[in-house]
This record gives structure tokens, C-alpha cells and sequence, in this order.
């Protein structure tokens, strides 16, 4: 096999903005010229192309070795950003499903639908597919401390890739806006967990001055290596897809590096010959903390609106999202749709996915409630292929689940009362639970 973890790919971080080249990035990476955030380039060797690389990357499945477990480090090629490609830091992340989703198609006025769930990785979000990079990187810079500023996803995988690699790590979380399974995985896998008196973006602000005064490596998604794990969110979608690209990728926006790393992947796979053409990526925001879908409102994207950001999708609860201008740009290269969707919407799709037998967070219900108003809308057709990305797993926040079928989350939100399923007390004889069952369709 020609193509080797060997080959001389080079890269440069480079400024989004000014396209300023940058050797040495600052701690919280952004353009000592601009400010601007930098984003990983690469110069893609000759012997780099798409065929080769199909069967190499599948030859990886059959491999013992650590690396090529990793759905992650097993595409590295498209990441060559480790001196020692085959020593990462991994939990064996990715590796996530594909499902079919019929009665959500259903619900949406689909033919067919398919969900990427990204809550089957380790620490049960998507987040492990960057942090496997950004903590690799940070053992192989030499830095003992890693932190992070998170809505609780992120400072989850963070402390839990920082004890593999026998690291401290720092978490700022905003006090009470966390759901519990989050909080309590922070605190499992050791790390310094600090709850701030402020929402996700005060946390941002504090910690941006931390790593000023202490040389602890920053993994919130500003870190450009971080989206670059990411990217084979994008990759190993098309490979399960036998390289036939969807009409459409629909992915939650919270800070908004999500969308970013698929819209970089699938330019990437064109530019190599993997793809032929690029899905449409369209980008989801709660009606509440809609920061993005306000600007291309007001003003066709030239600024950013941020706003106080309210919603009861704790993970995207985000007024001032770091990587706008990048989702700006995936947005327009695949001509994808922005839009916000309302809590009833989202509890609503939540429910509906459950239905499926496929339990997600509430910010990844964003998704399917996005869906249902772009085919209401005729952006998507019935007919179209599909794939929404569900970030996030069910029991990362089970008390939004409980208070949803228990009527008590959107009391007066009428929409959900039929996909509400509370649990019914009874008195403990077989007549009570049969008279229960009797209302209830019987299991097929
Ligand atoms: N879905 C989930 C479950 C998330 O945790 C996040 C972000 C998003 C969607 C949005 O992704 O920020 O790339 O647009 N969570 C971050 C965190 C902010 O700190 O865990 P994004």
C-alpha cells in the first residue's frame, strides 16, 4: 500500500479571516493578527486519493492495533496532525451507527431517514471524536493540564480522555445549567470541576484569561485540532453509506465547530476524490439561543447577534457561538438552510426518536424538529436521503425525559400530550396492570 501514516502530508494553521499563517498558535488560538479563529490546512500528498484510501481504511477494520480501532485514527490520513499517528490518546471513539428511523420518516412527511447517533461513543457525545485529537496533541506538546468551558458534553470527554492520558484537567461549567449525567461524569473521571455563577459564554470569557496566565492547553472548539477529530464524523458516515453522498446532513448548532467540521470534511473528501458532490449541511439553533439564524435574519451574516441564550437544550445554550464565521462558510459552500425550532418542537422529536427504539439528548432532537419544518417548507423533499446527526445520548439529561412524559416540562404545551407516556402507579395485583394493558396497543 502506497499511502502510509508516513506520507509527508504538511500543514499550516491559517486564519479564517485574514488568511494569516500562524507558527506558534496562542492559548486560545486565534490570529495574532485578527483575532479571527485558525483552522488546520492541509497540502495533500500526490499519492493521496480516493480509492486507495477506501480500501485502506477498511483493510484497519480487521486491526488489532489501537489506532486503527479508533474511528477516529483509523481515517489519519485525513488527519496527519500527530508526530506519533499511532500512539493516540483513544477510548476507541466513533465507530457510532447508522439507523433508520421509520416512524420518525413518518412524522416528517419522509420516505426514508437515517440518524447518525453520536451518543454511542465512550462518554455517550460526539465530543470524543475531537477531544481523541486535541488531548493527543497536548500529551505530545508536553502540557500536564487541559481545560475547558462547557454546557457539559465537552468537560465530560475532556476529563475523561485527560485521566487516559494521566493528565489534570480544569472544567467550567455554568451553576445549574448542567444536565446531571453530564456534571456527574465530569466529576467520576477526576476532573476540577467548577461551577461558575454565569451561563456557557461568561465561562468562555474566564477560562480565555486562565490559559493567558498558565500554561494549561485549551480544548474548548477553538482548538482547530479539535474540529479536525471531528471531521471523521463526516468520513465515517460515507464510508457506512458506501460513499453515496445524502441530499442532506442536519446537525444542532450550539457554538457551532459541529457543523464546521462535517462542512470541512465533506470539502476535504471532494477535493480528494472520495465525494463527487457535497451534501446540503443544514444547521438547527433553539429558538432561544438562535444567535446565527438572527444575523443571517437581520443581517445577511455580516455580524453576529449574540443573545442571552434561554433554552431547556442545555448543550446548546449558547448566545455568542466561537465558530460562526466557520458555519457561515459550510453553510453557503453547501447552500444549507439555518433555521430555529421552539422547546414544544424539540421535546416533541425527542419523544418521537424514543419512539424508534433511539434514545437522545434534547439539543439533538433539534434535528428531527428542524427536519419537519424544512419538508413542511419543501427545502427537503419527501423523497430526499437524509442523515441527521443525533449528537448526544438519552441518559446524558433523564430528568428532561421524566418531567416531559410526566406533563410537567411544557405543562401547556397541548402538541406533546400524545407522545407523552408517564408511568402509572398502581396497587400491586395483576387485575390493575392487566386493566392498564388493555388500554394500551398491545407489543407486535
Ligand atoms: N449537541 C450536543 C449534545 C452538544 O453537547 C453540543 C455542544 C451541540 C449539540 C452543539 O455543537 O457547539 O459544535 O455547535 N456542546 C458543547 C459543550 C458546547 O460544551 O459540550 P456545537
Amino acid at each position: 500500500m502506497s499511502v502510509s501514516a508516513k506520507s509527508a502530508t504538511s500543514f499550516a494553521l491559517r486564519c479564517i479571516q485574514c488568511q494569516a499563517e500562524c507558527e506558534q498558535p496562542s492559548p486560545d488560538f486565534r490570529c495574532a493578527a485578527c483575532r479571527n479563529l485558525l483552522q488546520v490546512v492541509y497540502q495533500w500528498p500526490e499519492a493521496l486519493r480516493g480509492q486507495q484510501l477506501r480500501k485502506l481504511w477498511l483493510e484497519r477494520r480487521l486491526s488489532p492495533i489501537p489506532a486503527d480501532q479508533s474511528g477516529v485514527w483509523r481515517f489519519r490520513e485525513l488527519l496527519p496532525i500527530l508526530s506519533r499517528p499511532l500512539d493516540p490518546v483513544t477510548l476507541r471513539e466513533g465507530n457510532t451507527p447508522i439507523y433508520d428511523l421509520p416512524r420518525c420518516a413518518q412524522a416528517a412527511g419522509m420516505r426514508h431517514l437515517l440518524a447518525k447517533h453520536q451518543g454511542m461513543n465512550p462518554t455517550g457525545s460526539f465530543k470524543d471524536t475531537g477531544m481523541t485529537a486535541a488531548i493527543s496533541l497536548a500529551r505530545e506538546r508536553g502540557f500536564q493540564w487541559v481545560a475547558c468551558a462547557s454546557t457539559g458534553n465537552t468537560s465530560a470527554s475532556m476529563a475523561a480522555y485527560a485521566a487516559r492520558a494521566g493528565m489534570g484537567s480544569l472544567v467550567l461549567i455554568p451553576e445549574g445549567k448542567i444536565a446531571w449525567g453530564k456534571l456527574a461524569q465530569s466529576l467520576e473521571y477526576g476532573a476540577v470541576t467548577c461551577q461558575l455563577r454565569t451561563d456557557f459564554d461568561g465561562c468562555v470569557r474566564v477560562l480565555s484569561e486562565v490559559v493567558q496566565r498558565l500554561p494549561i492547553y485549551l480544548v474548548n472548539s477553538v482548538n482547530p485540532f479539535r474540529v479536525e477529530g471531528q471531521k471523521t464524523i463526516a468520513l465515517e458516515m460515507m464510508e457506512q453509506l458506501n460513499w453515496e453522498v445524502p441530499d442532506h446532513v442536519i446537525v444542532p448548532g450550539g457554538n457551532l465547530a459541529n457543523s464546521s467540521a462535517l462542512g470541512k470534511a465533506f470539502l476535504e473528501m471532494r477535493e480528494l476524490g472520495l465525494i463527487s458532490r457535497l451534501p446540503r449541511i443544514s444547521i438547527i439553533q433553539a429558538e432561544g439561543a438562535n444567535p446565527l439564524v438572527r444575523s443571517l435574519r437581520e443581517n445577511q451574516g455580516r455580524e453576529l447577534q449574540p443573545v442571552q441564550a434561554e433554552t431547556l437544550a442545555t448543550a446548546i445554550r449558547i448566545g455568542n457561538p466561537a465558530s460562526w464565521k466557520k458555519a457561515l462558510a459550510v453553510l453557503r459552500a453547501t447552500e444549507g438552510a439555518c433555521i430555529d425550532v421552539s422547546e414544544g418542537e424539540m421535546a416533541v422529536a425527542k419523544a418521537e426518536i424514543g419512539s424508534d427504539g433511539i434514545g437522545c439528548e434534547p439539543a439533538s432532537a433539534a434535528t428531527l424538529a428542524g427536519l419537519k419544518r424544512l419538508v413542511r417548507d419543501g427545502f427537503v423533499g419527501p423523497e430526499d436521503r437524509v442523515v441527521l446527526i443525533l449528537t448526544g445520548h438519552m441518559l446524558k439529561d433523564p430528568e428532561y425525559t421524566l418531567l416531559f412524559h410526566r406533563g410537567e416540562l411544557l405543562a401547556e404545551y397541548a402538541e406533546a400530550q400524545p407522545s407523552r407516556r408517564p408511568p402509572v402507579l398502581l396497587d400491586a395485583n395483576a387485575d390493575s396492570v392487566l386493566r392498564v394493558l388493555e388500554t394500551h396497543r398491545q407489543p407486535a
